[in-house]
């Protein structure tokens, strides 16, 4: 496993039963099983090469009997009475929040949702904090240069972010602050390239949008 799959393994815990969706290579739940995880496998995947190749990997690995595949899209077959825990990872924010939205017995106290978004981070919080999602922590895993957002949600705690905050995660949260403090800095990097690029657009059409992102920058600065 890479880093950030070790990152992802690391916020499991022991339990009944856990889901990848998503699985591709099957990695994540070859490597469960390896280490001694004792609830049920699942892996799922919404195409047959990579749900093959998750096969490949958990015979190679002698767990084949821990794991079940499911060729399916997102959760659809998910069996929600045998797992307390989802792992959705390396898909991009929206595509999290659609197979969140599209099983809606995930909205329960019982599931720890480990979600690992390759983009649109803000608009995965934005979905957990409006459909009543608490972030129990964040943490960040590098690997090849990139910086990859982990979070574990759970339904049932009201919390609230502010803008930056959904698009950086809360310090609150944040187990490493070394990395956070980086990955602050990256992303505020990334707002004044923004604002840089709308130069003179303080005023007009785009003013609010760039008063939006100055904002945004004041607070990614005041949290650094
Ligand atoms: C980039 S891979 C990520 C693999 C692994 N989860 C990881 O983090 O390394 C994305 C996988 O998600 C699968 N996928 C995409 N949309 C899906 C959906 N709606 N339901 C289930 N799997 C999906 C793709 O077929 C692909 O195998």
């Amino acid at each position: 496993m890479n880093r950030r799959l070790e990152a992802i393994a690391a916020l499991v815990r022991n339990g009944k039963g856990l889901v990848d969706v998503g699985t591709d290579h099957g990695y994540l739940p070859a490597a469960l099983a390896i280490s001694g995880y004792g609830g049920r496998l699942y892996a799922s995947d919404i195409n047959e090469a990579p749900l093959m190749a998750a096969k490949r990997t958990a015979e190679a690995n002698g767990v084949s009997n821990r794991i079940s595949f499911l060729l399916c899209d997102g959760l659809s077959l998910c069996p929600p009475e045998e797992i307390d825990t989802i792992v959705i990872a390396g898909m991009g924010g929206d595509l999290i929040v659609k197979i969140l939205d599209e099983a809606e017995w995930c909205l329960d106290a019982r599931y720890q949702l480990i979600l690992q978004p390759m983009t649109k981070a803000e608009v995965l919080r934005y979905w957990l904090v409006y459909n009543g999602f608490g972030i129990d922590c964040e943490t960040l895993a590098e690997d090849g240069g990139h910086l990859y957002q982990i979070i574990s949600a759970r339904f049932g705690k009201e919390i609230r972010l502010n803008d930056a905050e959904l698009f950086a995660g809360s310090r609150f949260f944040s187990a490493d602050k070394d990395l956070y403090a980086r990955h602050l800095r990256r992303l505020s990097a990334r707002f004044e390239h923004a604002l840089s690029a709308m130069k003179g657009r303080d005023e007009g059409p785009r003013a609010g949008l760039y008063r939006e992102i100055s904002t945004q920058l004041t607070e990614l600065e005041r949290q650094l």
